[in-house]
Parts: C-alpha cells; structure tokens; sequence
C-alpha cells in the first residue's frame, strides 16, 4: 500500500511510543497499514484524517468523515510480557478513558463496556481494534487501532450510528483533535510501561475498578443465546465471568447490556 506521510513531533516526553508520528491525510486503514508495512520501529504511531477502509469489530467496516474523529494506530513490535493479545485491547481502553478523563476535568461521564468500547454518557465515544501478524505460531507485531468520535455534530450519530456519540455532541463545542491524541498517547505510553514492569494483572485491575457493570446484573448475547446473571469478574485472558443462577461461565466474544436497561447502549 503506498501512501503518503508527514510527521508531526508531538513534543510528548514517552517511554515507548515515538512522539515523532506519522500523518496521512487519506489512507486505507491505519491499522492495515501496519499489518502489510514492516520498516517503523516500535512504538510508531499513524494517525490519519480519513480511512476510506476503516476497520471495526467482527469485520465491520468503521466510517469516520474526515478530520472529524481521532483514527490512529500503534505498532509494537516488542511484546511487553510476551502478553496475549486481549490485553491490549484492555489496555487501550484503560489508557483512552484515563486520557479523556484529564481531559474532562469531570464536566462528562465516561465508562468501559467490555470488551473494547469507551462510552460517554452511555453511549459508545471509542472503538479499539487490536491485531496482529504472526511468524509461524510466534506474535511478531501487535496493531492498536483506535478510533475516537472528537468532532461529529450530535446529528450524525442517527440510524444504525444512533448508540454513538461524539465530544462534540456531548460538550457542545468543537476541540482540537491533537489535544486529544496527546492526552491519550500519554495514558497510552505510560500503561504500555506498567505492562512491561508489572504484567497484565495491574491492567486487568485498572479496568475493572473504571468499568461500571462489573457487580452488576447484565444480560450478555453470544449469538446463540442470551444468558442474564451477574459480571463478576474477568477472566486471566480477559473473558467475562458471568454468575448465571447455576454455574459460571466465561465469554470470550458476546455482546453486553444492563440487564434494566430497555435499549442497547453499546454499537457493537
Ligand atoms: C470497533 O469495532 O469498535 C473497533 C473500531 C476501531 C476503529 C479504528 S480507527 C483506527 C484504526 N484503523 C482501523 O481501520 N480501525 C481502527
């Protein structure tokens, strides 16, 4: 995939990402971007104005107008822990929400919805799609996409978009899409550091002290069947463990609402 770059020297004092990042106006998809190029060094950061094959979840296509949205990825290829993939997602979700947090100064509610969305007033604000390459059965690059909704007037979140929100649609007014990159990759560097220094517990403890439906009655859908019980916890691998009347299972792909709630909160 050819495409064109600039840089950006974010100016930011990081541990493991490069604060020099890359900038591409139009591209494909940050994250294939990385999958299909091996010449950045670890830590690199892509940031793009418009994807025109933005990725989601599950193969879904992920629309974004241009220069609206935050759409960057992160390329590692040094694997903190050797930690399996789903702890990425965790933690970029920690980092994003703690980002937007500082952010915030408390003038919006954010929450986690497992496994990888950050809401805003209980509506979905992020999207995080982690992938990776393989040599043989050995994880060689690992890909943190993340997409945040910055400046998308509130009525473009209708239709199939309508459980979506942006900053913009919840503040009112419209921010700098840089600041907020700031802001996160900061958060993003600094739980990317905990993982190397202390595993991935310390990030699976992050999340669950943030993600407000841990305790909760929920109802989680795994495609065949809705199960109701309680989020009691998440597994070591990051499934969901749910306490059903009878036993307790774990999930490694389903979608979860409130079990009180009458709509859906989340777009995934
Ligand atoms: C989801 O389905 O919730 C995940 C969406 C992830 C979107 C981001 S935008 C930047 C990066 N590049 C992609 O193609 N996808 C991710």
């Amino acid at each position: 995939m050819q495409s064109d770059f600039n840089t950006l020297n974010l100016l930011l004092d990081l541990k493991i990402l490069q604060p020099q990042i890359l900038h591409a106006e139009q591209i494909n998809s940050t994250n294939t971007y990385f999958l299909q190029n091996r010449s950045h060094p670890n830590g690199t950061v892509l940031l793009a104005d418009y994807q025109t094959g933005g990725k989601g979840r599950h193969g879904r296509v992920w629309h974004s107008p241009p220069e609206q949205a935050l759409l960057f990825s992160v390329l590692l290829t040094e694997l903190y822990n050797r930690a399996f993939l789903h702890v990425y997602t965790f933690l970029a979700a920690v980092a994003v929400y703690e980002g937007l947090e500082l952010l915030g100064r408390g003038a919006f509610k954010l929450d986690l919805k497992w496994p990888n969305d950050v809401l805003l007033e209980g509506r979905k604000l992020c999207g995080i799609l982690v992938q990776n390459r393989l040599v043989g059965n050995e994880m060689s690059q690992i890909v943190i996409g993340t997409g945040i909704n910055v400046n998308q007037p509130a009525n473009f979140f209708i239709g199939e978009l309508s459980q979506g929100t942006s900053l913009n649609a919840v503040l009112g007014k419209s921010m700098d899409r840089i600041e907020v990159l700031k802001q996160v990759l900061v958060a993003l560097d600094r739980w990317l550091f905990i993982l190397g220094d202390s595993g991935e517990t310390a990030i699976f403890n992050r999340w669950k002290a943030i993600c407000s439906s841990i305790g909760k009655k929920v109802l989680v859908n795994d495609g065949q069947q809705i199960y109701a019980g309680t989020f009691k916890d998440l597994s070591n691998q990051g499934g969901l463990v749910l306490e059903t009347e009878d036993q307790c299972r774990v999930f490694y792909a389903a979608d979860v609402t409130l079990a009180k709630e009458t709509s859906y909160v989340g777009c995934d």
